[in-house]
Order: structure tokens, then sequence, then C-alpha cells
């Protein structure tokens, strides 16, 4: 019987080439962490849903320092730890970047710093893991090719760096965690963690036939739901750099009076469809260009409702999942 199902072409190649210890699929962000090493895999249920994050518990003093690279013409951007015990590679989504991942520094100018994408590799950072990002050629992810492409940069850097005998994990998002057809489990398939949206009720069918056909392969695979997010007055500046309570009470309450949030402060809509820019100017809301504070905010929209965007919420549960499953 052809077993098809949709798993990330870059983690998987990794877990075939490399020693991959987890994959995190991150569907909707879909987060397959995938072990890509000979280490045992230990079954820990993830029970905890604390959001603190150990970035946060450790502060934020500590600068990025990451270092940007062009290999055979393909953009990467790495920051490690002093003595690492895990590499991370991430497989960012459609249009995504490396320079989503750390914001604006001095060894890299041309960061963004998404809040949700810097917001994982510094805690990432701060669980001990080294951190390497890759660009895609096109906006999307293709495959073939590419898959090689990706795999000789990783092998290139692991050696570069010393890393060879760390374990590697993957995390990739959306375009970067699935989508590749699979015509039959591959042998020591690691496990597998989706962190998805159940809101985008497609994808949730699709993650939970791949849990099953996983399962029934004998790999250990886990998965975290990721709710949808009431608004407050304060949560986009507690999430968004450079927002203000000020100016984030007053986008409160002109979306509450847009009728783009609901009384309970859900958003109604999606962040990406959501005329939520009208109000800067009907408010006199003046929002700074750099950092690029509007498409912060956009990210957060999207995260409240739920549906498909990259979340740091439950880095915690997913660096205590990879911590488990690479001693
Ligand atoms: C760069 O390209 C050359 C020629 O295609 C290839 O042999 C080499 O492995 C590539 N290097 C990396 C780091 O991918």
């Amino acid at each position: 019987m052809l077993i098809k199902t949709n798993q990330s072409p870059f983690l998987r190649r990794a877990a075939q080439n490399f020693r991959l210890s987890v994959l995190v699929i991150t569907l909707g962000l879909v987060v397959a962490v995938t072990l890509l090493s000979s280490h045992h895999a230990v079954e820990r249920p993830v029970t905890e849903r604390g959001h603190t994050h150990a970035s946060e518990t450790l502060g934020f003093a500590k600068f990025p320092k990451p270092t940007v690279e062009i290999v055979n013409g393909t953009e990467i951007i790495w920051e490690t730890p002093d003595d690492p015990k895990a590499v991370l590679f991430v497989a960012h989504g459609c249009g995504g970047s490396p320079r989503n991942f750390w914001v604006r520094c001095l060894t890299c100018p041309k960061c963004v710093g998404l809040p949700e994408e810097s917001k994982i590799v510094l805690d990432a950072l701060a669980h001990k893991y080294a951190v390497l990002v890759v660009s895609s050629t096109k906006p999307c992810w293709t495959y073939g090719q590419e898959t090689i492409r990706v795999s000789d940069i990783i092998r290139w850097w692991l050696e570069k760096n010393g890393l060879v005998q760390v374990p590697l994990v993957g995390l990739g998002a959306s375009s970067g965690g699935l989508y590749d057809q699979m015509d039959s489990i591959p042998s020591g398939y690691p496990p597998t963690l989706f962190v998805h949206m159940p809101k985008d009720f497609e994808r949730a069918i699709k993650v939970d036939s791949h849990i099953k056909i996983l399962r029934k392969a004998g790999v250990e695979v886990e998965e975290i739901k990721c709710m949808e997010i009431p608004l407050t007055t304060n949560w986009l500046a507690e999430r968004v750099p450079g927002l203000d309570r000020k100016m984030s009470s007053k986008l409160f309450e002109a979306f509450l009076e847009k009728g783009y949030i609901d009384p309970n402060g859900y958003m109604k809509n999606d962040g990406r469809v959501t005329p939520w820019r009208e109000v800067l100017k009907e408010n006199n809301i003046a929002l700074p260009f750099m950092p690029p504070v509007r498409q912060y905010i956009q990210e957060e929209l999207n995260l409240a409702y739920g549906y498909h965007e990259m979340t740091s919420l439950q880095s915690n549960e997913i660096f205590q999942w990879l911590d488990s499953h690479i001693k």
C-alpha cells in the first residue's frame, strides 16, 4: 500500500543524511522537531502549559550576535551559544527569510526581527541550542534539488563549526514543515512534534492523519494545539517591540469600534485580511517605520486569530520536548 503523507523534505533528508534527532513541525506554524540523531527517544508527554520563556527568565540583556553568510549564493544566518547542546535547523515558511529571525543589529543591519521568530531564536539560545536558518531559493520551498542544496549547506556548516557530533534537530514552519509527498516512512524517521492551529481545519485534518500514519510506523509523535488568543488593551504592547501601552490601547479601542474584534477581544478575521491599518490614520497613530512596527502588529494579529502564523508562545513546551529527546 502506498502511504502518502506530507512531510518536510528538508527535515526528512536531514533525518536520512545526518543523525537528525527530533523534528518539530509548526503548522500554522508546523513544527516538526526531528531528532536527527541515533539518540534514544524518550516518551515524555507534554503536560506543562506554562508560557514563561527561557529568554525571559534569563533576561533580555543579551545582544544578538548573528553571523550572516552567503554560501553558494544562499543566505544563511546563524548564532551559537557557548557550549551548544544541540543544533536547531530552521526551515522558514513561504515568503520567509532568515532575516526575520534576528532583530536589526550591527552584524545584521538588514535583519527585520519579526517578534515571534526572534523570540524563538532567543529561547533556543537560552536553552543552549545553536540556530541555523537557511533561505529558500524561491519564496516557498521547492523540492528535489533544493533539498540537496540545503542538506549540503547544513553538512558544510556543521563541519566548519565543529558541531558534527552535536545532536541536530529541525523546525519547519508552514512550507518548511509540510507539503512534500512521502511514499513511505523511511526507517529511523525521527520523533516528531506537530505544533499547529486547529482553527485551520483542513490542516488539522492533515496533521491528524499524518500523526496516525507516523504512529502506525512506530514513530513517536506528539502534538500541541495553539488556540486563538483574545486581544487586551496591553497585548500588542507586550508583544510588539516599539509599540507602547498608549498606542496599544488606542489600537485596541479602535479595533473594537470598527468591529475587527468581538466584545471579548477575539479577532473576527485574520490580520492579513483585516484592514486594520485604516485606524492608524483615522486615529492619528504614528508608528515608526524602523523597526517595522506595522509588520510586527500584523504578525501578532494573525497569531491572535490563531489560524496560520509563527508562534513562540509554545516554545517552552517545544524546547522541553526537544531536551527530553536529545539526552
Ligand atoms: C557549493 O557548490 C559546489 C558546486 O556545486 C558544491 O560542490 C559544494 O558542495 C557547494 N557548497 C555548499 C556548502 O553547499
